[in-house]
């Protein structure tokens, strides 16, 4: 039987206070999983949580910048404590604090955004694949990277290279990961509503050019991520790891 069951399971989210992270913590929850929501700032975590519980999904919101290892390190120090397993991770925040030529580029804005979208992700991986390699969890990780990552955007060389990262980092962590019966996917977004690209939905000559490009002539909404994540991170994916799932409405064809 496909088995897209959750019930018992704690997922921690990051980036869960908004866009794509809040629509996947609301599917995981759907599923049962206990999601722990993480992001940078209380008040939007606990808006989720509280939407959650009124669905009656469970949800627990713990703040964390991902660009501090020290910070992810005592993260998951509480999460231990207060949960005693881990059993799904999903990378979902990220960073794009510049939009122009890499020639413009300073230092500033390149550690930014490896510090988000890499340093991060890289750390909550091995801190989460270290409680569950003890636990004896067989547990499953998904990392939120882009289209970006495959092709990369004109303006946002410094993002699309830490995405391109990403994916591989996915593979990497997948292969060392196997033996222990942790599986590591990747999800690439095409353009979707969020704040994050709230940019493109702004201007609607940009908007125009941005969805021509898409065979499907639309953007997606972030519900239409939780499916693919949802996926990987259940049972119904069980031989699955490694490989990055494609949800652009046909653009990177
Ligand atoms: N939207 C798109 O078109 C699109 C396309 C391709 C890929 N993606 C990817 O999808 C993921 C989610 O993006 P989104 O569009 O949903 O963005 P969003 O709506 O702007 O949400 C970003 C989330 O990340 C959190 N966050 C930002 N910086 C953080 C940090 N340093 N530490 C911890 N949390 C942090 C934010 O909360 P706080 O402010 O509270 O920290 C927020 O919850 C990202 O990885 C992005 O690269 C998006």
């Amino acid at each position: 039987m496909v088995d897209f069951s959750l019930k018992g399971k704690y997922a921690l989210i990051t980036g869960a206070s908004r866009g794509i992270g809040e629509a996947i913590a609301m599917a995981l929850g759907q599923y049962g999983a206990h999601c722990i929501l993480v992001s940078r700032k209380m008040e939007g975590l606990e808006a989720v949580a509280a939407k959650m519980k009124e669905k009656g999904y469970e949800a627990t919101p713990m703040v964390c910048h991902m660009g501090y290892v020290d910070k992810i390190a005592e993260l998951f120090v509480e999460v231990k404590k207060r949960f005693g397993k881990i059993d799904i991770l999903v990378n979902n925040a990220a960073a794009n604090p510049y939009f122009g030529d890499m020639l413009g580029a300073d230092e500033g804005v390149w550690d930014k955004t490896n510090a988000v979208n890499l340093k991060g992700p890289f750390f909550m991986i091995q801190n989460a694949a270290k409680l569950m390699i003890e636990t004896k969890t067989k547990g499953a990780i998904v990392n939120v990277a882009s289209i970006a990552g495959i092709r990369p955007a004109e303006f946002q060389g410094i993002y699309s290279t830490t995405k391109a990262a990403l994916i591989h980092l996915t593979k990497s962590y997948a292969k060392e990961l196997a033996a222990h019966g942790i599986r590591v996917n990747a999800l690439a977004p095409g353009l979707t509503e969020t704040k994050f690209a709230g940019a493109l939905f702004q201007n609607e000559d940009i908007y125009k050019m941005a969805t021509a490009a898409i065979p499907m002539h639309r953007h997606a909404s972030p519900e239409e991520m939780a499916g693919t994540v949802l996926y990987l991170v259940s049972d119904a994916s069980s031989f699955t790891t490694g490989e990055t799932v494609v949800c652009d409405g046909g653009m990177v064809i």
